[in-house]
């Protein structure tokens, strides 16, 4: 597949799992053509991923060209006047339209990208003449400041022109609170233009163009979303990744980033990340000195760099957007709040309790004004009822979060400890132990001696040793064609036909031969404790296998098959008439 936008992950390959995520919104991007799906609003915590999945989204539809054209914008988190904002959004939307009518990525980063008439020019170049009134009418109420009139067509636009020719586009719009609270009336960026969102009101019920929006100050965006547009919008939250996705992103990037990790420690590594795509990725890249991810005592120590130091991924980042949360609530307490919550993150907590604990100077009204712009903020949670709260339930943030301010508050608090890294050095190294043996306990209850991770560990055999251990792991592989070798790959890793996503269409292993003339391999891993590999199975494989070959254009190419319990005499016959070559050996886990 072809990715036109330029996605901000880095390699396309970079981007991980999402498979229920892509398939949901892939099915919400194909019924916009039945008129089926209403406005969407993405919603997660922040650092999740939704901008990642959003791109994605944007390049899938682009690449598909099935009949519903891509629209992704993200709002600036930086003050605008509302005629350049305007211009901005108008140019990106017609350039992206242009750019998928006329199949030609180019346009997707234009070389002057806020010129009218460079934009006419292309649309007659590309036969899209029908765009160059549109962009007139845009240039004139720019150029004369009609604000109101201006804003009302740059977001109508879009469902207009479905409308008049028939069309479906989905508008992906990613920082959707910005819409009111980045953008001014006046070009001394005085008078906040704070009604902007409002203006959605029709637009957002559209079924030919609707919207999917997400944010990354999710409670500031569901306020927005329920006090300014209601009922326009439907909910999607996205969770953390799956266990399965998130060791899958562990070994990813553990291989692209060349950060060994092992069996183990890719477990702990999930564990701990809780599913985070953010945490993953930043204790995989982090710049730790000396980094060492092989063992669990390297591991801590990453940990508590990226928690404690300025120089880690994950402290930087929390810090930067906790002190403009803080900024906007404004109030000294809070830091005191967000820490007693922290402390107490296992239980909810009422504001009484706040109130007499913390010896707070307000009353109650004012402490639940206060409380709800840190709901909002999104940096604590509310609770039961309108009366409870409780921090964020994610271990690495609230430590964070105690790094930092614990000290500061605790200066002011006689006889409460005083705050001391070691002690979330101590608390990570009991929560890697309980892991530690959490990972032993699944072990010994499948009776693993090799390759806890079966799949990964053949990955990385055929991508590091694959050519030099040819004639061994020949030797251990039943079922292979006469002149076959294991040889260099250009790439070996799971395989997802991507346009496909939905119909299910994967496999463990894809390793394509660097030479042309050499195999490439076509694989599955079975790591089942108990059940053999069934006929049904290497049938079902060998469909999967024709189609993959197909759509890659794989030639020379091998089915194979790893069954750590092995197979029924029935799948082996088949697999002997088809061509498929198989294994049971652990060897093959030997790396
Ligand atoms: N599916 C994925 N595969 C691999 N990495 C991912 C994936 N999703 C997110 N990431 C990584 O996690 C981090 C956060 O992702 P992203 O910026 O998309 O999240 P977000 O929810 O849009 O964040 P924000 O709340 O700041 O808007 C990035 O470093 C990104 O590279
Ligand atoms: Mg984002």
């Amino acid at each position: 597949m072809e990715y036109a936008l330029k996605e901000r992950i880095g390699k396309p390959e970079l981007f991980i799992g999402r498979k229920e995520e892509l398939a949901f919104f892939l099915k919400w991007i194909d019924d916009i053509k039945q008129e089926k799906s209403k406005s969407t609003a993405m919603l997660a915590r922040r650092k999740n991923g939704k901008t990642a999945i959003m791109e994605r989204l944007f390049n899938i539809t682009f690449h598909k060209n099935d009949g519903v054209i891509p629209f992704y914008y993200e709002i600036k988190e930086s003050p605008m006047w509302v005629g350049d904002f305007c211009k901005e959004f108008f140019l990106t939307f017609i350039y992206q339209y242009i750019a998928f009518k006329s199949r030609n990525p180019e346009y997707l980063a234009p070389e002057e990208k806020d010129n009218f008439d460079k934009v006419i020019d292309i649309a007659k170049k590309e036969n899209l003449a029908y765009l160059t009134g549109f962009i007139e009418s845009v240039a004139h109420a720019y150029l004369h400041e009609n604000l109101d009139i201006l804003w009302n067509m740059v977001r109508d636009i879009p469902r207009t022109i479905a409308a008049r020719r028939g069309e479906f586009i989905v508008q992906m719009i990613d920082e959707f609170q910005f819409l009111n609270s980045m953008i001014y009336r006046d070009k001394g960026l005085k008078e906040p233009a704070d009604r902007m969102a409002g203006g959605y009101l029709g637009a957002a019920e559209s079924k030919i163009a609707p919207l999917l929006v997400s944010g990354s100050w999710v409670g500031w965006l569901m306020n927005l979303l329920i006090m300014m547009l209601p009922a326009r919008f439907k909910y999607r939250p996205l969770e953390n990744m799956s266990e399965d996705e998130a060791i899958e992103m562990v070994f990813k990037y553990s291989q692209f980033f060349e950060a060994p990790v092992t069996d183990e420690t890719a477990y702990l590594i999930a564990q701990l990340s809780e599913g985070s795509p953010f945490y993953i990725s930043a204790i995989l890249r982090s710049e730790y000195p000396g980094k060492n991810l092989t063992g669990v005592e390297g591991l801590a120590q990453t940990l508590e760099f990226e928690t404690l130091s300025d120089r880690g991924e994950i402290k930087s980042t929390w810090m930067e957007y906790v002190a403009t949360a803080l900024n906007r609530v404004n109030d000294k307490n809070a830091k005191n709040i967000v820490l007693y919550l922290c402390k107490n993150r296992d239980r909810e907590v009422t504001r009484k309790e706040l109130l007499d604990k913390l010896h707070l100077q307000m009353t109650d009204a004012e402490l639940e004004n206060r409380l709800k712009a840190l709901v909002k903020a999104d940096i604590i949670k509310q609770g039961s009822s309108n009366f409870d709260y409780r921090g964020v339930q994610d271990n690495i943030f609230d430590k964070v979060f105690r790094g930092v301010y614990q000290k500061e508050i605790d200066h002011f608090e006689p006889g409460e400890k005083i705050f001391d890294p070691e002690q979330i050095k101590e608390e990570y190294q009991k929560t890697l132990n309980e892991q530690k043996a959490a990972y032993y306990k699944l072990q010994g209850k499948y009776n693993y001696h090799k390759g806890y991770y079966a799949e990964y560990a053949i990955v990385d055999q055929l991508m590091y040793h694959g050519h030099e251990k040819n004639a061994l792991l020949k030797s251990l592989t039943h079922n292979l064609p006469p002149g076959f070798g294991f040889c260099e790959y250009r790439s070996v890793w799971k395989y997802t036909a991507v346009v496909e996503y939905g119909r299910g269409l994967s496999v463990d292993i894809l390793a394509r031969a660097k030479s042309p003339g050499d195999y490439s391999i076509i694989g599955e891993v079975k790591n089942r404790d108990t059940k053999k590999f069934s006929r049904e199975e290497a049938v079902a494989f060998l469909e999967k296998f024709e189609r993959i070959k197909e759509i890659e254009n794989l030639s020379p190419v091998l089915g194979f098959i790893f069954s750590r319990k092995g197979f029924v005499k029935e799948a082996e016959d088949y697999m002997i008439e088809k061509g498929i070559a198989y294994t049971d050996d652990e060897q093959w886990l030997e790396v």
